[in-house]
């Protein structure tokens, strides 16, 4: 049997900016996993992909049209990339990863899928060429991805972010504690980013300004990280967050969960993903986590979870 795997990830600093051509950090987040698992079958039994979650099992057929669904895609586009027959292959998969919540859970599955796959055909592909397959998935669930998320997930390395630029890889200095909050409202990225392109249409100077603002940021908080300079990030958080408020995107339990954190004591906190939902995330220090917690619930949060990202 194989087994394969891939993490969440969180956006520290410079969502949908990201979008625009600023720099933006992201972090998998390891803890929380999309995973597949492969068994060969007898030949002629075809492939099957098996959405534990879901309680659906999806047969692929290679001659059928094209259907929009992101699991058939990912395993059209693996065979379309490699030249390879389907394998006789069922895979089933799990996601730990809550969907429509800022996340990554769409890109996280299709990684691990394509692992899966990879894997029992013999390794055709190499991370970048995974890489490249998953970006082409999330351009069905985001429309037009930076192409961030799947980098991310693919490499399960904290990356500094920009489109058309190589990717660099940042160190971060110190440890960082994050209490990861889900507002329990899902909410479709592919709708934000659209009303972002659709807002910076209409008033590209006042919004241009924004992202640029958004950039600099971003340059601020890798030297923070790098430097493991802690303190000057809680505050570099909120500003995001303010910007990601002028954008639009973020929604009144996103405020209010900002709020609370940073109330109870959090050193900074700002949405995180698309926005208008999903999740938001608070720096906290081991002291004064519980305290954030708590406050985090009180404020409405569904589910808190805690992450050390190193
Ligand atoms: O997948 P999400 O919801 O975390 O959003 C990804 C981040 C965006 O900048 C909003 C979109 C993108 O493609 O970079």
């Amino acid at each position: 049997m194989i087994e394969t795997s891939a993490p969440a990830k969180i956006i520290l600093f410079g969502e949908h900016a990201v979008v625009h051509e600023q720099p933006a950090i992201a972090v998998p987040v390891s803890g929380l996993r999309a995973s597949a698992s492969a068994i060969p079958q007898a030949p002629g039994s075809g492939l099957r992909i098996v959405a534990a979650d879901l309680n659906e099992t999806i047969p692929f057929d290679i001659g059928a049209e094209l259907v929009d669904n992101a699991l058939l895609q990912t395993v059209r586009l693996f065979l379309q990339t490699t030249g390879l027959p389907a394998p006789d292959l069922t895979i089933t998969l799990h996601s730990q990863i809550p969907m429509a919540s800022g996340l990554g859970s769409g890109a996280a599955v299709a990684a691990a899928l394509t692992r899966a796959l990879n894997q029992a055909c013999g390794s055709p592909l190499n991370d970048e060429q995974i890489n490249a397959l998953v970006y082409e998935i999330e351009k069905l669930h985001h429309g037009t991805p930076s192409g961030i998320d799947n980098t991310v997930i693919v490499y399960e390395q904290p990356v500094y972010f920009q489109r058309q630029h190589p990717i660099e890889r940042i160190r971060i200095a110190a440890p960082l504690h994050l209490l990861v909050a889900d507002t329990g409202r899902g909410a479709l990225t592919k709708i934000a980013v659209g009303d972002v392109r659709s807002l910076y249409e209409r008033e590209p100077a006042r919004i241009g300004a924004v992202l640029d603002s958004i950039g600099a940021l971003v340059r601020e908080a890798r030297a923070a990280l790098e430097s493991g300079n802690i303190s000057a990030l809680g505050p570099l958080m909120c500003r995001n967050h303010e910007y990601l408020q002028t954008l639009t995107v973020s929604s009144p339990e996103l405020d209010t969960l900002v709020a609370a954190a940073v109330a109870a004591g959090a050193l900074g906190a700002k949405l995180s993903g698309g926005g208008r939902g999903g999740n938001m995330i608070s720096l906290v220090t081991p002291e004064i986590a519980d305290a954030v917690e708590s406050a985090l619930f009180h404020a409405g949060a569904v589910r808190v979870f805690r992450s050390i990202i190193h």
